[in-house]
């Protein structure tokens, strides 16, 4: 079978900096892979090279056997690319319902951001059963500084999947969030993958959550490190690790996974 998306030799510089090197992966579809690493490893920066918003100083990524060499972001979301960011990108002057029905509006018309008549009424529906799926139909109207964290994390989700992405990639999507609204956003997104048969990859900064959500944890980092010139290479991914148990898992065999390796990247992170 070939790859649902394939990253071959690729690296980005930032004049002299030195973000991601020589980077090459293969990625099966219906995988979740954690993400994790140091700060300023290059993992966001990953990211921007896989969804186009850098382009790679080097090398080249493939999906589904296309290139994507000079995409912008945009043209990546039809493709069934969508993302959150680290830093969470809704409109805090539009309702909830508003700001769902804005990705959706991009997806179609990227220029007017506006559609009319009954594609604007098909698209109000797709957005309440949007927020109806990541448990935000009682907040449709309310505005982002009237929700919580969570609820913004969730309105973020609804955002992206209402482009039908095929791969949603999550920027260390809850690292603000309370424990027990965690271990909710953790049910939502398996949830989710399964019945949208997704592929993600989420960057995050909790081994117990990398173990727990994905069915490979990566780990990226720079493999050679200069002291003299911390910036003279960058990153790849330096562990590959099977952790697999988040369709059926329990936590007691994840936990005893967590055990074992995360003894073994304390010398790493
Ligand atoms: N647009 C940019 N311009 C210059 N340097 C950048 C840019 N984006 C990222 N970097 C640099 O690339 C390195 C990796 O950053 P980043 O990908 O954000 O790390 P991480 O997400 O792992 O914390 C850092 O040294 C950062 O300063
Ligand atoms: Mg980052």
């Amino acid at each position: 079978m070939s790859a649902l998306l394939s990253v071959k030799n690729l690296s980005k510089e930032f004049g002299g900096v030195h973000a991601v090197e020589d980077l090459s992966f293969e990625v099966e579809k219906g995988r979740i892979h954690s993400i994790i690493g140091p700060n300023g490893a290059g993992k966001t920066t990953l990211f921007n090279l896989i969804t186009g918003l850098y382009q790679p100083s080097a090398g080249s990524v493939h999906l589904n056997g296309r290139s994507l060499a000079g995409h912008k972001p945009h043209e990546l979301a039809p493709l069934g690319m969508c993302r959150t960011f680290q830093n969470l990108q809704i409109c805090m002057n539009m309702s909830a319902l508003e700001n769902v029905m804005l990705g959706g509006e991009l997806q179609v018309s990227r220029w007017l951001g506006i559609s009319m008549g009954k594609k604007r009424k098909q698209l109000r529906q797709a957005a309440l059963q949007m927020l109806e799926s990541v448990g935000l139909d009682h907040a449709a109207d309310k505005y982002p500084h009237e929700l919580s964290g969570g609820m913004q994390q969730r309105l973020a989700l609804a955002q992206a999947l209402i482009k039908r992405p095929r791969i949603l990639l999550l920027d260390e999507p809850f690292g603000a969030l309370d424990p027990g609204i965690r271990a909710d956003m953790h049910k939502l997104v398996l949830s989710l993958w399964k019945e949208q048969n997704l592929t993600v990859f989420m960057i995050t900064h909790d081994i117990t959550e990398g173990f727990y959500l994905g069915t490979r944890l990566w780990v990226f980092d720079k493999p050679r490190l200069d002291p003299q010139a911390p910036n003279a290479y960058g990153a790849k991914v330096t562990y590959d690790l099977p952790v697999g148990d988040c369709a059926s898992g329990t936590l007691s065999n994840i936990n005893q996974n967590v055990g074992e390796t995360s003894r073994a990247l304390n010398n790493i992170l």
